[in-house]
């Protein structure tokens, strides 16, 4: 059973969650302020609300294994239980950090994003979706699995993008300081989560219901990840076409 979970696995950087025109746009040049405002507001979104899916996820796991090996996911998304080492806290701070390099200082806070920026209908139905698929406790392993399983991936390219400004940073090093969020996730945390969603779904994967559930929850999470990203892309287009029109 586990097999079939496996293969699905090796393909997942090639389905439209981990390639498609986000990231292409992301890699590819630096962003505007006003483009960056709508990824900080959606990503920023998806970021800060994860640990409350997982909350949703453990309490509706009963398998005492699991249970705790997503546990172990969620301290670490908290920071290990240090506020200013939370994932959403350290993708902010370099968020604020490049707003201020840019010259548009406070543009990217979180608190003044929810006023000037819209949240994208397909950032709520990801925010809602998810937690839904977290609730259901025979699609929920599925589920994690897939957000994990992309996640190295995910940072990996929004780290490659990030490296767009680096040139706004006088020093380089003090770039790198600025990028913990990205490093916090190449680097062990995400190969544990990884381990640790695949070592949960062991424990339930043991006859062909409970693997097509797991399917089933894998494939919806990843269709409503790339939803997400297809919805800023567009947004980001719009936005650039309007540019256009007005110079
Ligand atoms: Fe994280």
């Amino acid at each position: 059973m586990i097999r079939n979970l496996e293969s699905l696995l090796a393909k997942i950087t090639t389905t439209p969650a981990l390639d498609n025109e986000f990231y292409q746009e992301w890699m590819s040049r630096p962003f505007s302020i006003e483009e960056l405002q709508v990824f900080a507001r959606n990503y920023g979104a998806f970021v800060k609300s994860f640990p409350d899916a997982l909350a949703v996820l453990i309490g509706a796991t009963k398998d005492l294994e699991a249970k705790t090996e997503y546990v172990k996911t969620l301290y670490s998304e908290m920071g290990y239980g240090n506020p200013a080492k939370v994932h959403s806290a350290l993708l902010f701070s370099f968020l604020g950090e490049l707003a201020r390099k840019m010259g548009h200082e406070s543009k990217l806070d979180p608190e003044i994003l929810v006023e000037t920026t819209e949240l994208l209908p397909t950032t709520s139905e990801l925010l809602e979706g998810e937690k839904a698929l977290y609730g259901d406790e025979e699609m929920s392993f599925g589920a994690q699995l897939a957000l994990e399983w992309q996640a190295y991936t995910m940072l990996r390219k929004l780290y490659d993008g990030a490296r767009n400004y680096m040139q706004l940073w006088s020093e380089p090093d003090q770039f790198h300081e600025a990028c913990e969020y990205f490093y916090a996730h190449i680097g062990a945390a995400e190969k544990d989560h990884k381990d640790e969603s695949l070592k949960a779904v062991e424990r339930y994967a043991v006859d062909e219901h409970s693997t097509g559930k797991i399917i089933e929850g894998y494939d919806r999470h990843l269709d409503l990840i790339s939803n997400f990203w297809q919805g800023l892309h567009s947004r980001i287009a719009d936005l650039s076409v309007k540019s256009t029109a007005a110079a």
